[in-house]
């Protein structure tokens, strides 16, 4: 019998590869999602690229906080785990709007987490950060490095992934893994799903990829006089489909009667400057990316990558793409879509997606 797997956020970025890649693993996946930041066309075109797998995919928009909705799924479902991506992610509007995160993603997870309970379904992933890092004294990151957050967003994953300690710490039915993402590019080599910001991104990838496309002049590179090898920020960019595979991999390790509440870190172990990701785009997509110097972006830390090999031992899972395919696939995604899934916005006024 295939596993049944709730996937929250399912419609975003990284919950859509990561459906697609549970489809054709052979999972069931039901997504509820309320859009917020995504498009039901991500869910069409995942169920477009998982051909026979398609029936395996149930959408439902809704917000994670209405939890007559959210027991009404949990009634007519049996799940055998939760993936709980469903959240605001956007680091200078959590600043502006702490309230609004905070009511988002913590509301969002204890009302997911209070359902989990009350049906009996205690296997979860959950989407954390490697912003819980801060700026890292010591790289590369292990999952022993000190945590702390610089930033309302941030403080989200850090208490969610406190408020997952306690859970378990209160009840070791739970089993939870905790996934830190460091930086997911790229997009499904297809070129049908990818990332979708809206309005002007703040990641670097989104934005180099609007300027290839003419959406925006230039990059403004956020400092040049950081102790690197080029002055430029350093980061552990990893493919979204290294990353979607990470959860297929959490899901398995759920299933070790010895997991309780872990962390894992999902990189490639490898740092890469600012300057050198913008040098990769230009030889994959043939653009010449013009570059504004500025000054350091508040909050950022200067080299951030990640230690790989607990996620190698005990998930079995290491991440496989390069630098240049992360580069190559932004690109198919972004001169397929270079407006993204609004390009076909007709198809996206539709509440949900076709089932
Ligand atoms: P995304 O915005 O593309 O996806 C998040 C999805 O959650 C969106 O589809 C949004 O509509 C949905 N959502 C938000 N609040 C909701 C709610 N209350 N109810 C129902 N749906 C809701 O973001 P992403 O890049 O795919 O990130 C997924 C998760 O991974 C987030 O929790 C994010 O914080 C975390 N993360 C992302 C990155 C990154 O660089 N993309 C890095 C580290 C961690
Ligand atoms: C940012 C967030 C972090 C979040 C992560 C993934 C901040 C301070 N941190 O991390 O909390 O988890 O995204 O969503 O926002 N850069 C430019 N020009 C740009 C954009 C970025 O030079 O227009 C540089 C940055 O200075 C950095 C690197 O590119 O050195 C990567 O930036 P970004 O993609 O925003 O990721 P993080 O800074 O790692």
């Amino acid at each position: 019998m295939s596993k049944n797997i709730l996937v929250t956020g399912g419609a975003g970025y990284i919950g859509s590869h990561t459906v697609l890649q549970l489809l054709l693993g052979g999972y069931k996946a039901v997504v509820v999602d309320n859009l917020d930041n995504s498009s039901a066309v991500a869910i069409k075109r995942v169920k477009e690229l998982a051909g026979e797998y398609a029936r395996n995919l149930v959408f439902h928009r809704m917000d994670l906080r209405d939890r007559p909705a959210l027991e009404e799924i949990f009634d007519s479902n049996k799940f055998d785990a939760v993936i709980h991506f469903a959240g605001l992610k956007a680091v200078g509007e959590s600043v502006q709007k702490p309230l609004m995160y905070y009511n988002n993603n913590l509301i969002g997870t204890i009302t997911l987490l209070e359902v989990m309970a009350a049906r009996g379904c205690k296997n979860l992933v959950f989407s954390s950060s490697a912003t819980v890092y801060g700026w890292p004294k010591v790289v590369p990151c292990t999952e022993e490095s000190p945590i702390n957050a610089a930033n309302p967003y941030g403080r989200t994953k850090l208490f969610i992934e406190e408020i997952c300690r306690d859970v378990h710490r209160s009840d070791s039915e739970w089993k939870i893994i905790l996934l830190r993402y460091f930086n997911p590019v790229g997009a499904h080599p297809s070129g049908h799903i990818g990332e979708d910001p809206r309005g002007i991104p703040n990641n670097l990838m989104p934005f180099i990829q609007q300027v290839a496309v003419g959406r925006q002049h230039a990059l403004t590179v956020y400092g040049s006089d950081y102790s690197t090898k080029d002055g430029t920020g350093v980061r552990d960019y990893i493919h979204i489909i290294d990353l979607a595979d990470g959860h297929v991999a959490a899901l398995k390790k759920l299933a070790d009667p010895s997991i309780g509440c872990e962390v894992y870190n999902l990189g490639t172990g490898r740092g890469t400057s600012v300057l050198e990701m913008v040098a990769a785009f230009e030889k994959a997509s043939g653009k010449k990316i013009p570059l504004v110097m500025a000054g350091r972006r508040p909050g950022d830390a200067e080299v951030v990558y990640a230690a790989t090999e607990k996620a190698e031992r005990e998930l079995n899972w290491k991440a496989k793409y390069t630098i240049e395919e992360m580069c190559r696939d932004q690109w198919n995604w972004a001169s397929k879509n270079p407006y993204g899934y609004e390009g076909c916005a007709h198809q996206n006024n539709n509440n949900s997606a076709p089932h």
